[in-house]
């Protein structure tokens, strides 16, 4: 076995998300061709099938077995490829003897995480590790946080350009999204609302905006955080809370401290769901704040979370079909203002549904971007952020791959 083998290994290939994934990087890159690439999972016979349904061109595309338990098998994936994608999640359930074996091996590494309280568990117990093997581990390149994260990235690279600092104050408004949920996404959300309701620190780490920053990050500015139906007269609408601002928030937090602070010590950033004007604005605000305050409850409470878990929510494998994946899209705004009042708008959008379809496609990417762009670059190993890993070469390969816009609105 050699690490040169493959460049990446797709980890989870048979999950919803994994499927399309998999396609994308077949229609992308092939089998045989520039990119040398694996993909696994713990049943031969699920990903014998997946290998199948790509068509004759991917008979040669190579299969690995291995369990997300199983540490010996996680270091015998790691020691054949230079980078791992894991779809394998919840993670909190299984992803840390996968992100043990990279740290040990100097894998790349990066996932679809939006799991706070792991994420943070394993940057503790394992940053030193990875900075000493070299190993880049770049969680959260889905949905969350890829286009928040990128999003201010872009913003106060133009702002920077024009006015000579970065804005102190960025706010990311949702204007528009269709999309569903899978059944990895929701099993994900339950069982972050089980650990925090059994464990009072976590709740408490749960509320830290700077959760994510190192210990010494300094940051010390009282974040805005949308959490009921609230009038934003920047964008002249009503707002109600964001499901993904959770994590998202976290992300940008730590770009800001990874890069230095490049955003400011006194950097502000929150997101929230544009729901239109006037009172109709101000009744979806009610209403989709009021919803999802319906769901934590329940997830938090057993009896409730059983219904949800049975009869409610999707099941782990299923997911939105490809003809909604294909109808999804996302627009999303970034506000960002100085303390001298200098403002600039951006937009960012994606072709379709925001978890399932665009997701594919940036993981993909993020991928492609760890084993092609960053294989002679000099970032050192340990976790990083999307954009302080990969920065413009992953945004230049969103603008030309995965249907991805970033655009200043004048
Ligand atoms: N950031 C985002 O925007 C975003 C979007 C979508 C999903 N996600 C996250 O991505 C993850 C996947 O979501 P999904 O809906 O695609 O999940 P899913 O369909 O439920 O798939 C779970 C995967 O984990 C595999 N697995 C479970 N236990 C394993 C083990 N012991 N060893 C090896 N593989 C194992 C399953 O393999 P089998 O097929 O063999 O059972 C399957 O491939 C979730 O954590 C979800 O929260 C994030």
């Amino acid at each position: 076995m050699s690490k040169s083998q493959y460049d990446l290994v797709v980890f989870g290939a048979t999950s919803f998300v994994g499927q399309i994934l998999t396609r994308y990087l077949h229609e992308q890159f092939g089998v045989g061709g520039n990119l040398k690439w694996a993909i696994a999972g713990r049943s031969r016979s699920k990903l014998d099938q997946i290998q199948s349904n790509l068509g004759r061109s991917a008979q040669e595309l190579p299969v690995l077995v291995a369990d997300a338990s199983d540490d010996q098998a996680m270091r015998a994936l790691c020691d054949q490829t230079r980078v791992v994608i894991s779809t394998v999640g919840p993670y909190a359930l299984y992803g840390e003897p996968l992100i043990r074996a990279c740290v040990e091996s100097g894998t790349d590494y990066c996932d679809l995480t939006g799991e706070v309280q792991w994420l943070r568990r394993m940057i503790t117990s394992y940053q030193d590790q990875a900075e000493a093997s070299g190993a880049r581990i770049v969680n959260c390149c889905g949905f969350d946080s890829i286009p928040s994260d990128l999003g201010v990235y872009f913003l106060q690279k133009e702002g920077q350009q024009r006015f000579g600092q970065p804005f102190t104050r960025i706010k990311m408004r949702v204007r528009a999204a269709k999309g569903e949920f899978s059944g990895g996404t929701v099993a994900s959300l339950l069982n972050v609302v089980k650990e925090a309701r059994a464990d009072p620190a976590l709740r408490k780490e749960l509320a830290n905006p700077y959760s994510l920053c190192p210990p010494n990050h300094g940051f010390t500015a009282r974040q805005p955080n949308v959490k009921s139906a609230e009038y934003d007269a920047d964008f002249q609408a009503w707002t109600a809370p964001f499901v993904m601002a959770a994590i998202n928030t976290r992300v940008v937090h730590r770009s800001n401290a990874l890069s230095g602070g490049g955003y400011g010590r006194d950097f502000r950033y929150d997101e929230a769901v544009l729901t239109g004007r006037g009172l109709k604005g101000r009744g979806t605000a009610l209403g989709v704040a009021g919803a999802m305050g319906g769901f934590m409850l329940g997830a938090a409470m057993k009896p409730t979370r059983w219904v949800l878990e049975r009869f409610v929510v999707p099941k782990p494998g299923e997911g939105p079909s490809p003809e909604a994946q294909k109808k999804g899209f996302y627009d999303l705004r970034f506000f960002g203002e100085s303390p001298e009042g200098q403002r600039l708008r951006a937009r960012v959008t994606g072709d379709q549904d925001p978890g399932y379809g665009s997701t594919g496609k940036m993981l993909g990417q993020a991928g492609v971007c760890l084993a092609k762009d960053l294989a002679e670059s000099d970032r050192a190993g340990g976790f990083w952020t999307p954009s302080t890993a990969m920065g413009d070469q992953l945004l230049e390969r969103l603008k030309a791959h995965a249907g991805m816009t970033f655009e200043v609105l004048e």
